[in-house]
């Protein structure tokens, strides 16, 4: 798929042409990763975090409702990928969030809720439309009522995309154990209200 991106003195520039991939478990599995090393750059976390998330990332595989999406350039190059799965009791994530947003909200936003793992997008390709495309795509195919996840919580493209998509924060600067930022922990209904209404 070909882009436009504006940027800010706006000229226009061609996004790189890329395309999307569903990835089953198994596929995700077998190039793990390279998806943790799109998820050290994009975050700036240090190179020996990629391996760490990795072993979090081989256990989500096997959650039910796993679901994956990637964006991919030339023969095969990973340059985006978003995954989630069903969120359930028992979760590291799941177990902080019911804690983090209260019993009420937890009761509303938590029954049969996609938990957004992870979505990132290498630097260089960043801004061009490409993790609004892997999260809309990937969003679309999940049959869950809600979605939920968690991002810094500050002015990022990040915070901003998921503002534009329908996210509401469900709790403000929340810390997690062994990050010093703040999260916010956002959640949308299902489908996006951020998606044109389908023809
Ligand atoms: C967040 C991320 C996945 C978004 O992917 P992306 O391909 O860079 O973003 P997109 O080009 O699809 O743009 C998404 C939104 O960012 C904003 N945005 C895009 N380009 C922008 C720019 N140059 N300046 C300001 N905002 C911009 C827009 O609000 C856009 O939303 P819109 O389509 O509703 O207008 C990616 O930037 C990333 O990996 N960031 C670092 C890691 C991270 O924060 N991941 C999320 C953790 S929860």
């Amino acid at each position: 798929m070909r882009a436009r991106h504006l940027t800010a003195d706006n000229s226009q520039w061609d996004a790189p042409d890329y395309r999307i991939e569903s990835w089953t478990p198994d596929t995700f599995l077998s190039r793990v990763d390279e998806t943790m090393l799109i998820y050290v750059r994009a975050m700036q976390y240090p190179s020996h975090a990629g391996p760490q998330r990795a072993v979090s990332a081989r256990k989500h595989a096997d959650y039910v409702g796993f679901s994956c999406r990637v964006a991919l350039i030339g023969e095969d190059n990973v340059i985006g990928f978003g995954y989630g799965y069903t969120t359930a009791a028992g979760q590291w994530w799941h177990d902080l969030v019911r804690q983090a947003i209260g019993r009420e909200k937890a009761a509303i936003w938590l029954p049969d809720a996609f938990e957004l793992s992870e979505l990132h997008v290498l630097p260089s390709y960043q801004g061009f439309g490409i993790g609004r495309r892997v999260l809309t795509d990937l969003s679309a195919a999940v049959p869950n009522r809600t979605m939920l996840l968690s991002t810094p919580d500050a002015d990022t493209r990040a915070f901003r995309m998921y503002s534009n998509l329908g996210f509401e924060p469900l709790r403000r600067q929340y810390l997690f154990p062994g990050d010093a930022r703040p999260f916010a922990i956002m959640g949308s209904r299902l489908p996006l209200a951020g998606l044109p209404l389908a023809p």
